[in-house]
């Protein structure tokens, strides 16, 4: 089972999409388990803070190192960690290949960042990954974090059965997923294409492969030079 732990300031944020669908599924089958805590809950002066101003001056508020500190020493005293990953848009950027990686993983951290961030100490310290899931800046981590986590538990041994299988996703061979259809074989003079009719699985196949390549060669050239 792999245990992931995720440091938020807004758990609230993370509570629905982990308890729906395929992540609540893989909670319930024991392959996964998401815990997520409330950073101000390790706060330490009366107002609960977890920010401060930052030195040098400037807008915007630092998240301060001490509660972060306290939640991932209480976390580290309890098991080892194999990655503390800091969600930040100037991480590397998120991909099929990195999920794929982190799926291998045992227990995971997952710090996600407010304001104009955490503390670079805290990230020369702990954090052992950053991770961006784009170039473009959201109000917080926590949704990066969602999206991080549904790609790395769909990927579990046992969480899809074969129908969702995640072989024939987009990106896990470098090409983009092929068109799918289902019934009616005609819709609004729109036909299926004969051969996936046809039953002939060999040219089913080589339809898909064809298909998976020109989507591929059309949308995401790069990806055929990778
Ligand atoms: N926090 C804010 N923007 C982000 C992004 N693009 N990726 C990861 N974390 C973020």
């Amino acid at each position: 089972m792999m245990r992931i732990d995720i440091i938020s300031v807004v758990p609230d944020l993370l509570s629905s999409p982990f308890s729906n669908s395929i992540l609540q599924r893989a909670q319930d089958k024991s392959l996964a388990k998401i815990h997520v805590h409330n950073l101000r809950d390790f706060a330490t002066d009366n107002y609960k803070s977890v920010d401060d101003y930052q030195y040098g001056g400037g807008a915007g508020m630092v998240m301060t190192p001490e509660p972060i500190e306290a939640c991932i020493e209480k976390l580290k005293a309890e098991r080892n960690y194999d990655e503390i990953i800091y969600v930040t848009p100037d991480g590397k950027t998120f991909q099929q290949r990195l999920a794929n990686q982190i799926s291998l993983q045992q227990n995971i951290i997952i710090l996600c960042g407010h304001y104009k961030g955490i503390d670079q100490r805290v990230r020369d310290e702990y954090v052992t990954m950053e991770i961006s899931i784009g170039d473009f800046v959201l109000s917080g981590g926590e949704l990066a974090a969602a999206i991080i986590v549904d790609a790395v538990v769909r990927l579990l041994p046992g969480v899809l059965n074969d129908e969702t299988s995640a072989l024939t996703d987009s990106f896990q061979d470098n090409l983009l997923a092929p068109a799918v259809y289902t019934r009616p074989p005609e819709w609004r003079g729109r036909k299926v294409p004969e051969v996936l009719l046809s039953g002939n699985f060999k040219a089913i196949d080589e339809w898909r492969q064809k298909s998976a390549e020109i989507r591929t060669a059309e949308r995401r050239p790069d990806l055929l030079s990778d």
